[in-house]
């Protein structure tokens, strides 16, 4: 939701507008962007005291002279486990304490044993696995490569800069630092805000250059392509980290939105380098991008000789905190993507209904509202699984309370929706009601639990319930009493089927300087806000979770949040915020998506139909359609907006919408088992096609196209009018895939326009694949558990397909008393086989296999014949169907838990 001041802007100009950039700063207006850009190349005042090093089994040591200052600063290098590099920057004895982050990482990071292989007067080296690193001392620079190549160079062009923490000048001192020190350095202002800054300049900044890459990816959230532009061109600015409620945000821009990961890709055909940036304070990006790969110049290069000249040339500055960096040496993407995604975690498998299909509006009235809006569903055959109460539910927007009036029976209406299979979703967000006799509200004042002015009092904003304030999350005592909240007699009204919603986590403040809490807010420790900004949404989700667990321990939790950092994907899943009912804003939602997913972050969706505004009917559709592919699928819709459920249209409309529903809820086994991959592979659940197909330069910028595990491909239609769209199939001339509705098979090598119709929406499946699906149309996920299977079993040129299922509960952690199965299918030879992977796993399942359906099956085959245990051997019926392009074999009947082969005859 958005800030209250423009809802009247809103209603009085009848249309939306877009996003007031006046209200937040850019690059030149914040006094550390300004102050770390201006660094320049001849900043060479840094130097490696290398007579000072000291070398341990996984460490190296040293003094890092600031020469100009005559600053001693610690340097630290740090072998770790997964071709990892950490770099450390620390003052000795810093005036302050500088802020280090906790809980981002999933626990201490694995370290590695470090090898020396060589050092001198100027420079010392040490090899990790397959990689090395020289760091340098006078420039200081570090180098990487893996094998013979450099791939990476932190202080490549001498920007390294690190503030010390120092006394404020007197008037008299001041003068002869008055052409160095930026007017902003000490205090500085913004609109009518005065940020008072007690500690005085502690930025950080360090630049990073990849030599080979072609492209950078990653630090979401921004809504902006997939690959990152080069900043400073045409006057772009850096990328910025900052957790902001922006309102009407604007697509195609650098601008911070609602959450942070700054976790980087270099990628290059050979090599890809990721970068982790461990710092959550506000943080600007400069990148750099010489994409020289058009063909004249390739031509040229080949030709003459001469490499390629590409490069990507990165440049991270913080406020505050320190120097914290990890390098992750690959070698491929993937293997990037995956030593980040282990060091702050994988996202532990979600309750299967959850990715299901998602009701919500601004807001449901009451509670008969909520029992029409899901008896209609039930009326218009549409799966659902959810449905959302925002803000109005409560009483007077005091969270942890209902409205009286309108939500008499929460208990009652739970129940209700229980018994249909459906469970309730409510929001509770951070602000708290300054209003006397909340139990909150009085909590926090006598136990002092509020978030505090630079003065020491109790800090006072402005959001949804007005006057509020917001508990200072970092004392683990606020945390343990909020989560502690969550539990069933404290939360009256709540049910262990209830889940939760965290927005405004930011945290919005209407108000405050760039709608969010002042800097120099003051927080449990001592530390500023300015220093913590980044990771506050990520405490109050962790809290939410644990809260969760503590009410009903053996259910996964679920949480929907707005506000994120690294490792959040821990807790919660995310969605992209207050967008809205426009062409480009669906179009967006892929490779915002794309970028969380391969930060460790798959569980991502947009708003269905847009927040703000009305869809039409085509555009709607397409949603419906296009998000159908995205992990986290939920409609929303703005308090100003018209009715939009799906029942509401004409027939056409919903056939087409209750198509994409069910075609979702076909696909739950894929999701299902891929999220139990990625919790213990760390490989994303959708993938951007350069993630699965690394060295084809063709797919470098694609991300109007998304893969599905490995898979599935889709090229949704995001554009209005549509009747035919282009489509890029990777993988080569030998690798087929295949039209998901009619089997027309196209090979691998490159693009092909595809006529589309309202109802066609390009799904292929990869030659080579095994597919589970469950395709009996059910009314919600929660009543799928014990249907049977359909295995799409996809042929590849040499007739050999495979692929997996996971299955268990679907919603206890009793998966980690290895009760579920784990199923892999192998096609070869003319049989499929069904073999248990984790053999010491159990789960008595009643899901069976009812069909085969073998796409690009082998000629002639008259029957098939299944062996089992307990079926003996049996003879099946088969028919081709769709001109011979798919093969099904009738009602093998055989239960999943059981091995089996099936032979076509
Ligand atoms: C990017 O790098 C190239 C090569 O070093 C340089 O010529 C160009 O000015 C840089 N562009 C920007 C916007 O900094
Ligand atoms: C729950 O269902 C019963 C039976 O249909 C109905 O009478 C009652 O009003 C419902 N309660 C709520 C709160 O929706
Ligand atoms: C098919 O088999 C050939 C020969 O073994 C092999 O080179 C090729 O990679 C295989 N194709 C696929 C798609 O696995």
């Amino acid at each position: 939701m958005f800030c209250r001041f423009l809802i009247l802007l809103l209603h009085l100009t009848g249309f939306i507008i877009a996003v007031d950039k006046g209200n937040f700063k850019t690059c030149e207006q914040s006094s550390f962007c300004r102050r770390l850009r201006k660094v320049k190349p001849d900043n060479t005042k840094y130097v490696l005291d290398l007579n000072s090093l000291e070398i341990s089994d996984h460490s190296l040591e040293a003094k890092l002279m600031n020469t100009e200052e005559n600053v001693q600063l610690k340097f630290l290098l740090v072998t770790l486990a997964g071709d990892t590099f950490r770099l450390i920057v620390d003052e000795y004895q810093p005036l302050h304490p500088r802020y280090r982050v906790e809980d981002a990482l999933n626990g201490e990071p694995q370290i590695a044993k470090l090898e020396l292989l060589e050092r001198n007067k100027d420079a010392v080296s040490v090899k990790l696995g397959n990689n090395k690193a020289t760091v340098k001392s006078d420039p200081f620079k570090l180098e990487f490569y893996q094998g013979e190549a450099l791939v990476a160079i932190v202080n490549s062009r001498n920007l390294f800069e690190f503030e010390h923490l120092r006394s404020k000048p007197t008037e008299v001192d001041g003068e002869s630092d008055v052409p160095k020190v930026d007017p902003g350095a000490w205090e500085e202002n913004f609109k009518s805000h005065h940020d008072n800054k007690p500690r005085g300049p502690e930025a950080v900044g360090v630049d990073i250059s990849f030599p080979e890459a072609m492209r950078a990816y990653g630090i979401p959230e921004h809504a902006d392509k997939f690959a990152l532009r080069t900043t400073g061109e045409g006057g772009l600015d850096p990328y910025r980290l900052y957790n902001l409620d922006v309102f009407e945000y604007e697509l195609d821009s650098t601008m911070a939105i609602y959450g942070a990961i700054p976790v980087l890709y270099a990628h290059g055909l050979k090599h890809t380098v990721g970068i982790f940036w461990h710092n959550v304070a506000e943080t600007w990006i400069d990148i750099n991008n010489s994409k020289d790969v058009n063909v004249v110049s390739s031509i040229v290069n080949l030709v003459s000789g001469n490499k390629a000249e590409n490069r990507v040339d990165t440049h991270f500055m913080s406020e505050s905190g320190v120097v914290d960096l990890f390098i992750f040496m690959g070698p491929k993407f993937a293997d990037a993507v995956k030593q980040y995604t282990t060091l702050t975690g994988t996202a532990p498998i979600p309750q299967i209904f959850t990715l299901g299909y998602h009701q919500c509006r601004w807001n449901y009235n009451d509670e008969t509202d909520v029992v029409n809006v899901i008896d209609n569903f039930d009326n218009g055959d549409f799966p659902v699984d959810f449905i959302w109460l925002d803000i109005e539910y409560t009483d007077g927007k005091k969270y942890f309370t209902w409205d009286p009036v309108r939500f008499k029976h929460p208990l009652e209406m739970q129940h209700n929706l229980t018994a249909t299979g459906r469970k309730l979703i409510v929001i509770i967000d951070p602000h708290v009601k300054r209003e006397s006799g909340y139990f909150l509200h009085e909590d926090a004042l006598s136990n002092d639990y509020y978030i505090k002015t630079k003065d020491g009092n109790v800090y006072e904003g402005w959001c949804w319930p007005g006057a509020s304030s917001y508990l200072d999350l970092l004392n683990p005592v606020v945390a343990d009493y909020y989560s502690e909240l969550y539990s069933l007699d404290k939360f009256r009204g709540s049910t262990d089927n209830m889940y939760i919603w965290n927005d405004m986590n930011e945290p919005s403040v209407f108000n405050g300087p760039e709608i969010t809490m002042p800097k120099d807010c003051l927080h449990h420790g001592g530390w500023e806000h300015r220093h913590i900004h980044n990771i506050y949404g990520h405490y109050y989700t962790k809290i939410t979770y644990n809260g969760l667990l503590k009410r009903t321990p053996n259910t996964r939790p679920f949480i929907l949040t707005r506000a994120f950092f690294a490792g959040s994907q821990r807790h919660t899943a995310m969605w992209t915020g207050d967008n809205a009912a426009e062409w480009s804003h669906l179009a967006i939602s892929l490779p915002m998506c794309l970028s969380m997913a391969v930060a460790g972050y798959s569980f991502c969706g947009a708003d269905i139909g847009g927040f703000f505004n009305n869809p039409d009917t085509e555009l709607l559709q397409r949603w419906y359609q296009a998000g159908a592919w995205l992990p986290f699928y939920r409609s929303h819709a703005h308090i100003d907006t018209k009715r939009r459920e799906p029942y509401l249209f004409e027939q056409d409309v919903q056939t087409r919408i209750r198509n994409a529903l069910r075609l979702r809820y076909a696909h739950l086994p894929v999701w299902y088992t891929l999220f139990w991959e990625h919790t213990k592979t760390a490989e994303p659940v959708i993938r951007p096609l350069v993630y699965q197909y690394p060295d084809d330069t063709n797919v470098l910028d694609i991300d109007n196209q998304l893969l599905i595990g490995s898979s599935i491909l889709v090229r949704p239609v995001v554009e209005s009018r549509a009747s035919t769209v282009n489509v890029y199939f990777p993988g080569g001339a030998s690798q087929i895939w295949y039209d998901s509705e009619d089997w027309r098979e196209y090979p691998g090598n490159g693009v092909v326009n595809i006529p589309v119709t309202m109802d066609k929406v390009p799904v292929y499946y990869r030659g080579g694949s095994i597919i589970p699906r469950k395709d009996r149309p059910r009314r919600a996920a929660s009543l799928m558990h014990d249907d049977p299977y359909t295995l799409y079993v996809v042929l590849d040129e040499n007739n050999s397909a495979n692929g997996a299922l996971y299955t268990d509960d679907g919603h206890t952690f009793a998966y980690k008393s290895k009760e579920y199965l784990y199923i892999q299918f192998k096609f070869k030879d003319n049989t499929l086989t069904s073999s248990i992977i984790d053999k010491d796993a159990h789960f008595s399942s009643r899901e069976w296999i009812e069909r085969v359906v073998v796409v690009n099956p082998p000629k002639g085959i008259k029957h098939a014949d299944i062996k089992s245990k307990s079926l003996g051997t049996l003879k099946l019926e088969t028919s081709y169907t769709n001109d011979e392009r798919s093969l099904v074999v009738r009602k093998p009947g055989v239960s999943v838990q059981e091995e089996f082969t099936i032979t076509l005859v």
